[in-house]
């Protein structure tokens, strides 16, 4: 078929191949092992268990020598963290920052891979008292880091808990607390992106949604398909939870400069097997299909948000184990993917198998069609989607471009739609009633529009690799109003 401006056909072969290899940058997926239990097994089990499982990254609250040591040799990375009751020394004290660091990374380095430093965790959460020392204290970490020649190696961040928005819904209106944003923000995000290090976010729908569950649909806070949510602010529809928080913060970073070298890593995220029963949601189901979606959507490449489509997010479930000894509400001694005894609490894989043909152990079929988000970059084609679901089953819907994805995987995605994705995309020839706006977005906002249409809208089949997505209302581009049924 003809295409709109350039000889596209000839660079479609190229252009498929773009599309595909990009979407093999994959974000990855390790695990909190947290121990606050009196039951777990040796770490030397531990991390037979972690290799067993393919676990390739883990994440501690601390710097425990025997698990730093069985750890060693394995290749497996590891984030070891300085715990909040040693901030205000590490802050006040350069010497403190240094021996810390020589006893509890360079001791270890690089046997054992550390990665990163987590120096505190939700500090301004759970040690509110120290949070003016936190910039301080990473400061002297990384300080010492270079002193020992480990600073490229080794990172310094600090997890921060969602609390640390003043405002999280819509993601357009994302904002940190105002005590915390030029006072402790700023001045993280700038050592974050002078040291190439990235911001650590702990993020957990489950809380927005067992507090809200008449207002907010568990499929999306499961990843499953669903309606979405439409962020007025931005016109950005939302398709889970996890992605709507993490656009709230990175809005909220966006107010306080360009920081967008720095990367975000979830540093928590994970739903629990098991709640008290005022923890709506609480449950093993829904445990595995929250942590299933998830694990299949990042190790796929598709973990961008409707806000940085392009990000590799990586993700750091939580928690290994079921911690017995934790505090709080029962959920909070039920977040383990593990049971003590190293049997799993439900079924999820860390490893992307051979699931995409449907088989294999027991998926949440629900979680189909995130996982074929993805649609093309994911190397599914969409229309290899038997048994897709219908994204709205009320109403109409179109799909439209992404813009922020940019010109090259516009025209890369647009290439597929009018290419072998089948799309009628004669009106966007030159002459033709929608060839004006003659712009990039327009033409491939009304090639996406028809092919979403032409698969009767089932879920899938309007993402493009995150450069395009639902809504709910018609567009129209100057005179071109675009169809709701396939032309
Ligand atoms: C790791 O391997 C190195 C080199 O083979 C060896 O010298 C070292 O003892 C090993 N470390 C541990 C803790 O097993
Ligand atoms: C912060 O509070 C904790 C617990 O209340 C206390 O143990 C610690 O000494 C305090 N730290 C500082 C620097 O005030």
């Amino acid at each position: 078929m003809a295409l709109p401006g350039r000889h596209r056909a000839l660079i479609l072969a190229a252009a498929l191949a773009v599309l595909f290899l990009s979407a093999a940058e994959a974000g990855t997926v390790g695990v909190n092992y947290g121990r606050v239990a009196n039951n777990l097994p040796n770490p030397a089990v531990v991390v037979q268990l972690l290799k067993q499982q393919g676990i390739t990254q883990v994440k501690l609250y601390d710097a425990e020598p025997t698990v730093l040591r069985a750890l060693a040799n394995t290749s497996i990375k590891v984030v070891v963290a300085l715990p909040n009751e040693q901030l205000a020394a590490a802050a006040s004290r350069p010497s403190y920052a240094l021996a810390w660091v020589r006893r509890n990374v360079a001791a270890y380095y690089p046997a054992t891979q550390i990665q990163c430093i987590a120096v505190g965790n939700e500090v301004f959460a759970s040690a509110k008292n120290v949070t003016a020392q936190l910039v301080p204290a990473m400061t002297n970490v990384h300080a010492a880091l270079a002193r020992l020649n480990l600073d490229k190696a080794v990172k310094v961040s600090s997890p921060i808990a969602l609390t640390a928005l003043a405002s999280s819904y819509p993601p357009s209106a994302g904002a940190f607390r105002e005590d915390l944003a030029q006072a402790v923000m700023k001045p993280m995000l700038d050592f974050l992106a002078q040291t190439g290090s990235y911001l650590m976010v702990n993020a957990y729908p489950f809380f927005a949604y067992s507090g809200s569950a008449d207002l907010i649909s568990l499929d999306y806070a499961l990843f499953r398909p669903n309606a979405g949510v439409l962020d007025p602010g931005s016109g950005l529809k939302y398709l889970s939870l996890l992605d709507a928080q993490l656009d709230a913060v990175f809005t909220a970073v966006s107010k306080l400069g360009n920081y967008n070298a720095v990367h975000v890593v979830v540093s928590e995220t994970g739903w629990p097997s098991k709640g008290d029963n005022k923890e709506t949601g609480a449950a093993a189901v829904n445990a595995a299909a929250y942590n299933g979606n998830l694990v299949r959507r990042v190790l796929s490449g598709n973990a961008g948000t409707p806000r940085r489509p392009d990000a590799d997010i990586d993700v750091y479930l939580f928690a290994l184990f079921n911690e017995n000894q934790k505090p709080g509400p029962t959920s909070e001694r039920n977040y383990g993917v593990f049971y003590p005894n190293q049997q799993k609490v439900y079924d999820v894989e860390f490893v992307l198998g051979g699931n995409s043909a449907g088989g294999g152990s027991s998926k949440d079929n629900g979680g189909l069609g995130w996982q074929d988000n993805g649609g093309v970059g994911s190397g599914n084609a969409p229309s290899s989607t038997p048994g897709g679901v219908k994204a709205t089953s009320t109403g109409e819907a179109w799909c439209v471009a992404n813009a922020m994805v940019g010109q090259e995987r516009l025209q890369a995605a647009l290439d597929f739609a009018c290419g072998p994705g089948g799309a009628n995309c004669k009106a966007i020839q030159p002459g033709a009633a929608c060839f004006e706006p003659n712009t990039m977005v327009a033409h491939a906002s009304y090639a996406f529009n028809d092919y979403y249409q032409r698969k009767g809208r089932t879920i899938g089949t309007c993402d493009f690799a995150g450069a395009a997505y639902v809504v709910n209302q018609a567009p129209k581009m100057g005179k071109c109003e675009l169809p709701s049924t396939a032309v």
